[in-house]
């Protein structure tokens, strides 16, 4: 007869056995993935779906990120809308405070940028001083309250002309016509002297794969970095829409320019949106260009991290900019089923 020692101990064995096959059997998510090659994977999370508590929108957002950017509720004319040095920061603490429950970076976006900014700054004309001394107001509230919170912030946002003159470097914002192109280099300094922990970001579009945008950037953080402004990286936004399949290599090509400067870069805003309407064929090639981005990213050392904007249709800022021209953007569907491009994402970002 067996002892009953030797029977507890066989049963033992085979519950750790069937334990651990179980474990393999669970699918693995997004985050599981990238944090087993030590890269960070996000989404723009939507301020209405947090209010609201929409706990699909929540449980899907805490399983599969580990990084999360707010998509409106961090900006100037969102937490400073009534007047100036008036802050509102409740929906931005709130994404703070959801990230952090539940173990993931936060990135701060953006700190300087002509969309959206509060009214009253807007639609008034300031002197060099009075711009000045505002820019260095919100620069200094937003990283001061989000100390050791918020991980990396955009500092400066869209700053580059969308001319195709060479020499047309930047956009002519309020920013700009007040301070003149010194505008960025200030920025940054004041947000190191803020935090000096934070990574500081230049993040734009039209960028992604090479041309007279890239170039004009790459020469702006490159001047930068021969002056000595505290950069440490660029976004690189990703907006795409089927052309851009096939060219990852170009992208490749940027990262490793920059990584030449000594900077990071990430991933910051990606969507590919699909002409309406969506059908298998449009899903499939659009999961193919997920794939393509993704893989090449996460092979590149200072691509750290890689965001998007949004995670499912049902909250996504596409149909809107496109007027319902295009939609169906992301990796979830409306009711939060994963599409093709979720499963292409997730193979993507397992080490081959
Ligand atoms: C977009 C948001 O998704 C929209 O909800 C908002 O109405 C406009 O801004 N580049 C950026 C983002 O840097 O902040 C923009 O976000 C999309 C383009």
């Amino acid at each position: 007869m067996m002892s009953l020692r030797w029977v507890c101990l066989i049963l033992g064995v085979l519950g750790v056995t069937l334990m651990a096959a179980q474990n393999q059997q669970q699918e693995p998510t997004l985050r599981h993935a990238a944090e087993a090659r030590g890269k960070l994977i996000g989404f723009a999370m939507a301020r209405g779906a947090v209010r609201k508590g929409e706990k699909a929108y929540l449980d899907t957002a805490a399983r599969e990120f580990n990084v999360i950017v707010a998509e409106n509720s961090m900006k100037f004319g969102l937490v400073c809308p009534k007047a100036r040095g008036v802050y509102d920061f409740n929906d931005a603490d709130a994404i703070v405070e959801f990230a952090h429950t539940n173990g993931m970076k936060v990135r701060g976006h953006a700190l300087l940028w002509h969309n959206q900014q509060p009214k009253w700054l807007a639609e008034d004309e300031w002197t060099k001083q009075e711009m000045t001394d505002i820019v260095g107001e919100n620069i200094t509230t937003m990283l001061g309250r989000y100390k050791g919170k918020v991980y990396a912030w955009d500092v400066v946002n869209e700053a580059i002309s969308d001319s195709n003159d060479a020499n047309d470097v930047y956009r002519k914002t309020n920013y700009y016509d007040a301070i003149g192109s010194e505008y960025i280099d200030l920025a940054f300094k004041l947000a190191r002297g803020a935090d000096p922990n934070a990574k500081l970001f230049y993040n734009d579009y039209g960028c992604d794969f090479g041309g007279i945008k890239f170039e004009k950037m790459f020469n702006m953080v490159k001047g930068m970095k021969e002056r000595g402004i505290p950069i440490d990286g660029v976004g690189f936004q990703m907006h795409l829409g089927f052309y851009a399949e096939g060219q990852s290599a170009k992208m490749v090509e940027c990262f490793r320019r920059l990584k030449e400067l000594g900077l990071e870069v990430q991933i910051t805003e990606l969507d590919v949106a699909i002409e309406l309407p969506c059908d298998g064929t449009k899903l499939q090639k659009q999961a193919e260009i997920y794939r393509q981005i993704v893989e090449a990213a996460c092979k590149e050392s200072n691509c750290t991290a890689i965001l998007l904007w949004g995670f499912t249709d049902k909250h996504s800022w596409i149909p809107g900019f496109s007027q319902g021209k295009n939609g169906c953007a992301l990796l979830f569907d409306e009711n939060y089923k994963p599409k093709p491009a979720y499963s292409a994402v997730l193979d993507a970002l397992k080490d081959k």
